[in-house]
């Protein structure tokens, strides 16, 4: 690693500010071309710096998952963090880090914050997506104060300072762990992998686990040639001793191999056949690019991410660091309301929150919940502040491993407990901006007319645009999300997409309770096909969108 006694800090001239530097749900994400723009990453790093608290003197963490242009991103940010006066900047081998763990360092080394560079589960690649997410001092997604901070400082710089010297020409060295200086700023290398593995040794019974995995129960892991490879391999071939060969796609790949990290069966259909198609395994799971998201297979059973949710709420006690009890639950709006029966089972509190992780943080923080999820594969707890798809994995194995039955047993013993609630999400991708909006608009100026309507052979009791007022802090969030509540309890939300890319992205949420005497075995996409149909007609979905079905539909 090269000591830059040479170095100076600069002051580089912009001559007009980018105006496209919003963070949307995810921070900020674009095509990796846009990131290449000159100055483009540097500017949004300049107003990151001047908006975070705490910067000067601080510490930082930084990595990323692996994706093109991570290890670059990662000598401009320690270069740009030099120049602000941060006085210890983490950083891992390769600069790989997920995005739980790198949760979890932040909170274990008091650091004001970390910039973590992915685009989640978008493809990667020089023709894929790039994205720079900064969380602060609790470990979790920075909330929309900061975000809209730093979004007001990109439209007004005028330059950004940066280091400039001997590491500029060698670049860094990442290769293995290490500390040097830059100029001012303590720069440290650590293993990425270590401290997240320890947190989830103390959460769950490895031991049990272990077992588990001994006897008759094959597992297959797909890490998508995205961030979760080398934990996956420590963890379940390491610790947990599955055989070799048990992770898939286990090396990050700067494109993720051409893929779609996205752990959905559209995009993991290869696990999915192994699963659903075939008898060797007997669980099966993913992870997406960034480590956060998680998909749930048994043998012949997909694990809807909402019943996830509610199966870890009902059997939370059987992980050590659960056994003590729940302090709440939460979930996302567009999620099912399968965790709610189970909290209300419980005596627990259960919140509603808007869609995007940042809003279990205020709860999180405050005590009042332990563990919240979203529909779209995302599953965490109070061990860190962002979701986390390896836990979600081992949580999953650990009830398994109590219980001692299939995937489809625990799903037909819950439904049997609790009722089902049947649940999809359809999604129509990469749609014209103009028809989403219109088709998006249009319902939303229909709201008030829709009171009492027939839909689906139901009345429509509420329609209204989500919004939600933050119990710790008191903040409201408006414009979340298109609801149609009907008065047998089912339900049909219309939202557009935060994070997608291209075009516009509508997500269609369909849902319907059917009690635990009620038809408990029905393919979702039958048991939702009225819904299905009725909101295609209201909305003019397939002649609006053009596209005569969902792109993906989960
Ligand atoms: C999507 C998911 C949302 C999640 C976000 C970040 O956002 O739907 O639940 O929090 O990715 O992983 P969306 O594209 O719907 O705005
Ligand atoms: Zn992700």
């Amino acid at each position: 690693m090269t000591n830059s006694s040479a170095a100076g800090v600069r002051q580089i001239a912009l001559d007009h500010p980018f105006d496209d530097q919003k963070p949307g749900t995810s921070g900020l994400r674009k095509s990796s071309r846009q990131f290449e723009t000159p100055h483009y990453l540097e500017s949004f790093i300049e107003a990151v710096f001047q908006v975070l608290p705490g910067v000067v003197g601080g510490t930082l963490v930084v990595g990323g998952d692996g994706r093109y242009g991570n290890a670059g991103a990662i000598g401009v940010i320690a270069r740009m963090a030099a120049a602000h006066g941060v006085a210890k900047l983490i950083t891992t081998t390769g600069g790989i880090l997920s995005t739980p763990a790198a949760s979890h360092l932040i909170r274990q080394h008091q650091a004001i914050g970390g910039i973590i560079l992915s685009a989640s589960h978008n493809p990667g690649g020089p023709d894929g997506d790039f994205g720079v997410k900064v969380n602060g001092a609790n470990g979790g997604p920075a909330p929309e104060s900061i975000t809209d901070a730093i979004y007001g400082a990109t439209k007004t710089l005028s330059g950004y300072r940066i280091l400039e010297g001997e590491a500029e020409a060698h670049g860094l060295n990442l290769a293995s762990p290490g500390s040097c200086n830059l100029g001012t700023l303590q720069l440290e290398v650590i293993d990425g992998v270590d401290d997240y593995v320890a947190l989830m040794q103390r959460l769950f019974d490895f031991d049990q686990i272990a077992g588990l995995l001994k006897g008759n129960f094959p597992v297959a892991f797909d890490a998508m040639h995205a961030v979760t490879g080398p934990y996956a391999a420590r963890i379940f071939e390491g610790l947990l001793g599955a055989p070799a060969g048990t992770v898939r796609n286990g090396k990050p790949l700067e494109d993720f191999g051409g893929g779609h990290p996205d752990p959905n069966l559209t995009y993991a259909h290869d696990l999915a056949d192994l699963l659903l198609k075939g008898d060797n395994y007997r669980f099966g799971a993913a992870c997406d690019g960034d480590g956060d998201r998680n998909m749930i297979l048994g043998h012949n059973c997909f694990v809807n991410p909402s019943d996830s949710l509610a199966v870890l709420t009902a059997n939370a006690k059987l992980a050590p660091g659960y056994a003590a009890g729940l302090a709440g639950v939460a979930r996302s709006m567009p999620t099912s309301a399968a965790a709610d029966v189970v909290a209300k089972e419980l005596g627990l509190p259960c919140f509603e929150t808007p869609t995007g992780w940042k809003f279990f943080g205020n709860l999180l923080d405050a005590g009042q919940i332990t563990l919240c999820g979203e529909e779209s594969f995302g599953t965490g707890s109070d061990h860190i502040r962002e979701k986390d798809g390896l836990w979600a994995v081992l949580f999953w194995l650990q009830i398994l491993a109590q219980k001692q039955c299939s995937v489809a047993d625990v799903m037909a013993n819950h439904w049997g407990s609790f009722g089902r609630h049947y649940y999809s999400r359809h999604d129509y991708e990469a749609i014209a901006s103009d028809a989403a909006h219109g088709l998006y608009d249009r319902i939303k100026a229909m709201q008030p007319a829709l009171l009492g309507q027939n839909f689906a052979g139901r009345s429509i009791s509420t329609a209204d645009d989500f919004s939600y007022t933050d119990p710790v802090d008191g903040a409201v969030s408006t414009g979340q999300g298109l609801r149609l509540l009907l008065n047998d309890g089912s339900r049909v939300v219309l939202r557009l997409s935060g994070t997608g890319t291209q075009g516009a992205t509508l997500r269609v949420y369909l849902e319907s309770y059917v009690p635990a005497t009620g038809n408990l075995h029905q393919d979702p996409q039958l048991a939702l096909g009225d819904l299905i149909t009725a909101i295609d007609q209201l909305a003019e979905i397939k002649t609006r969108t053009g596209m005569e079905h969902p792109t993906v539909i989960t």
